[in-house]
């Protein structure tokens, strides 16, 4: 795929559905009781790995369109589980099904199959859960048994792992407290309460008891990470004026517009209002000129998955930006740190890997360009796009079509807001 220099990036656009939100909609739905009507479903790779898995484990799913499906929750059945390139879906699965009657083989491609698991397995069976990993990888197998409530303090802040235990705690005896090292998304927390569960929430932890939950509707918000490469564009291209409409802006998902400010980017949030638990608004940003920032370990599952554009946009900065604390990256889809440094530097910038994220010299101009690859990863061939549009030559993503893990329409969208 070749990406084109863009003069300026103009206009208004929606983005799919929260990637998040829609697989805790699914997997959730499918163990509420009664039906769960899901409108603004992100429909994509990933999210329909989740409809795949509730259906191969008896769940039925309508679909009603595209970003529209009912799931009708009841009883699961044993069964096998390819959970394809979906991390979330693997670990809230497993946490899902420690707790319930059945068997269950959990696999995943070859991205998802190197990713660790035991951070989700350990825990779980210290509440009793019967639960293999393959060296600490899937195939993961699970005998259902019964569980009782722990107190688990987490070694690494993980929505994923967090949510895990905290699903598991539906069905378990006592009372389950997850604590967090910095707050992370809570997509979870926030669903269950909606869902009538006896759940508490505090800024560092959350407290669950076995509950019975009833979803009926779930309006998912626009992914905030969907809309970060096109406000990333916005940014960096001169003449560039972006609304992006109807995403989600859980501040736990939003550091990224926090730090495009810090960075002297002027932003805008109109309409601000909520869909059930959650909030959502209209976000718009304009080129401006950027300067270095600093990033640490509190600040960074605010924006864990926005780490690749703020290292683009630290590229074409005033100064010299350090993100610290970011070591996550490297059991993402790819090693993000390396995918991105790897990506920067074949494009121009002067970026240095550090075993926990970059150091990065910023020039104010445009990137060169050059060839990229994507490594399987949805986010590196995006941060390739937005490099693209950002240079001065233009670029060419290797494994472009990526993208469609989370975002199925993301080039034609560009292109939509892109002027040459
Ligand atoms: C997610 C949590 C984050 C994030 C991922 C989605 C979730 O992962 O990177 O894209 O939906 O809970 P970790 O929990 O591993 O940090």
């Amino acid at each position: 795929m070749r990406i084109e220099p863009a003069t300026a990036v103009v206009g208004h656009v929606a983005v799919p559905g929260d990637k998040s939100i829609s697989h805790r909609a699914v997997l959730i739905g499918a163990v509420a009781e009664g039906d769960t009507h899901v409108r603004g479903f992100g429909r994509a790779g990933d999210t329909q790995a989740s409809i795949d898995a509730v259906r191969a484990l008896g769940i039925e799913v309508e679909d009603l369109a595209d970003d529209e499906l009912i799931v009708h929750g009841g009883e699961l059945r044993s069964g096998s589980v390819d959970c394809a390139n979906a991390g979330t879906l693997m670990r809230l699965l497993m946490g899902m099904l420690s707790g319930r009657d059945g068997s269950y083989v959990l696999t995943g491609d070859e991205s998802l199959s190197s990713r660790p698991m035991e951070r989700v397995a350990d825990p779980l069976r210290r509440m009793g859960a019967r639960i293999d990993t393959s060296e600490g990888h899937a195939p993961v197998e699970i005998e259902g048994s019964s569980l009782l409530a722990i107190d688990y303090e987490l070694p690494v802040a993980s929505a994923q792992v967090k949510s895990a235990i905290l699903l598991a705690g539906l069905s378990a005896g006592g009372t389950t407290t997850v604590v967090e090292p910095v707050p992370t998304r809570d997509h979870t927390e926030l669903m269950l309460e909606a869902g009538g569960a006896q759940i508490t929430r505090r800024p560092t932890s959350a407290t669950v008891r076995a509950s019975t939950l009833r979803l009926d509707e779930v309006d998912v918000p626009g992914d905030f990470s969907s809309a970060a490469p096109l406000l990333v564009a916005a940014a960096l291209v001169p003449g560039s004026d972006l609304t992006v409409h109807g995403v989600g802006l859980n501040p736990r998902r939003t550091g990224l517009l926090e730090v495009l400010k810090r960075m002297g980017i002027r932003v805008s949030i109109f309409n601000r209002h909520t869909f059930g638990r959650e909030i959502v608004g209209d976000v718009q940003v304009q080129h401006g000129e950027l300067s270095a920032t600093e990033i640490g370990a509190n600040e960074v599952p605010l924006l864990v998955d926005e780490l690749p554009l703020v290292a683009l946009l630290a590229a074409s900065a005033h100064g010299e930006t350090i993100v610290r604390g970011a070591a996550e990256l490297r059991v993402k889809e790819s090693d993000r740190i390396e995918a991105v440094t790897d990506l920067l530097r074949a494009t121009g910038a002067h970026v240095k890997s550090r075993e926990d994220g970059w150091a990065i010299t910023g020039v104010p101009t445009r990137l060169r360009g050059g060839n990229v690859e994507a490594r399987g990863d949805h986010r590196i061939a995006m941060l390739g796009a937005v490099v693209g549009l950002a240079s001065r030559e233009g670029v060419d993503i290797e494994d472009a079509e990526t993208v469609a893990i989370s975002f199925p329409g993301f080039y034609e969208v560009l292109d939509s807001l892109v002027r040459r």
